[in-house]
């Protein structure tokens, strides 16, 4: 298949394409590195570091004989976005371009319309140049499990559920809710998805995805072909987080009583499973939502499953609570369903025990790099101040 990736420098999307074109598919993808500055802009950076676009796509010539086409470019610049599907002539569009770091919206206002600004104007530009260009394109659009929050009730996978409400019957869109102004963009995604496809008949999967961890997928064959990683208190994800924590001998840090709840996936299962919704499109002119997640784990546990990995490899890893930056609840029901990736045939391959140690592995010779990152690791942007 052609597959066009929105977002390719990151973390899932540059994971994404190695898997892609080592399956044989053809890969184009688009990015405007802006992660690679805003991550600059609060003085970290990736802990594996990252050699330029066309860099990457020389190694992956070079290691796994398959080529990647990369554009540089904004997809809030419709224009150029245009150009870019017209050239590819994509079966598939995947999404991932988006300011995707819930402390960073929280920063200031300018921080908070620069993410609601960059994340629902690539959507509504999508949205309509597939209209426009090729309406069969299917669009897989990366949202997140924090569209729902933490609710009292069981949470479906699926776009519309039945209510009764004043004893009324009706269909209505699968409630949500954000902890941050980045979540909440991706809840207004959703919703933009869900009435164009009603509007313009157009396909769509749209994912609702737990915190991914990982630094290995098979295709790494050469450190110039890894993916970034990052681990501050911004951009860093939690069990990306206390891995690196761990590596430098700093405690690892639950916020608040560390009881908050979630689906958490590796990066292989994160891959494997996109690669699996894009050869299984769903029906033309279908809304289809994913809950792509494998385990559910607390904070706190998750805590204790690095300590005791950090500890098997020798390290001495303590954990200590501090103070919650973030408004959410820290003890809370969670029953996620969970059921399409397994109908198309899905079994995860990395759990989170096992992984944590090869995360843990591949980051130690980076420690002297890591050092240097040390002072950006706890957390400072706070929601309430
Ligand atoms: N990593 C996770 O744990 C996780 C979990 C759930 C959902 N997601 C979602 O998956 C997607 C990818 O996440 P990631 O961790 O790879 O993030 P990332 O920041 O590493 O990758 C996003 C990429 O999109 C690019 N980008 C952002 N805005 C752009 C624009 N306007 N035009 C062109 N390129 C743009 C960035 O430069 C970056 O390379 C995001 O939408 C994120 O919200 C991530």
């Amino acid at each position: 298949m052609r597959v066009l990736i929105l977002g390719i420098d990151g973390y899932l999307g540059w994971a994404l394409a190695l898997r892609l074109v080592s399956k044989n598919h053809e890969v184009y993808g688009m990015d405007n590195l802006s992660t690679r500055k805003a991550v600059e802009e609060i003085g970290s950076d990736s802990a594996f570091p990252l050699p330029a676009p066309e860099e990457r796509v020389n190694a992956v010539k070079k290691y796994l004989d398959a080529d990647i086409k990369f554009y540089k470019g904004d997809i809030t610049d419709k224009e150029k976005l245009k150009e870019v599907i017209k050239e590819s002539k994509p079966d598939v569009i995947v999404d991932f371009a988006e300011q995707r770091s819930a402390p960073y919206s929280m920063k200031d206002l300018d921080h908070a319309i620069y993410t609601i600004n960059n994340n629902l104007d690539g959507t509504l530009n999508l949205i309509y140049l597939v209209k426009e260009i090729d309406p069969s394109i299917h669009i897989l659009k990366m949202g997140t499990m924090g569209e729902y929050g933490t609710p009292n009730f069981d949470i479906p996978e699926s776009a519309f559920i039945e209510a009764i409400i004043n004893g009324k019957k009706d269909k209505i869109f699968t409630p949500r809710w954000g902890g941050s102004i980045y979540h909440f963009s991706k809840i207004f995604d959703s919703y933009l998805l869900a009435y164009f496809n009603q509007l313009f008949g157009l396909t769509i999967t749209d994912i609702m995805q737990g915190p991914v961890y990982g630094s290995r997928i098979p295709e790494i064959v050469n450190e110039s072909l890894r993916t970034r990683f990052d681990f501050d208190e911004v951009w860093g994800t939690v069990v990306n987080r206390f891995c690196v924590e761990a590596v430098l001998g700093l405690p690892l840090t639950p916020y608040g009583k560390g009881g908050q709840t979630r689906g958490f996936i590796s990066l292989e299962d994160s891959v494997e499973a996109l690669r699996l919704l894009i050869e299984h499109p769903p029906k033309q002119g279908e809304y289809r939502v994913v809950n792509q997640f494998m385990e559910i784990h607390s904070v706190n546990e998750i805590a204790q499953i690095v300590k005791e990995a950090g500890e098997e490899l020798g390290l001495h890893v303590e954990i200590k609570h501090v103070e919650n930056p973030r408004v959410e609840a820290e003890e809370h029901y969670y029953n996620p369903e969970r059921r399409i990736l397994e109908s198309l045939g899905f079994t995860p391959k990395r759990f989170m025990r096992e992984e944590v140690k090869n995360i843990i592995e591949d980051l130690l010779p980076y420690k002297e790099r890591l050092e240097r990152f040390k002072d950006v690791i706890m957390p400072k942007t706070k929601w309430r101040k």
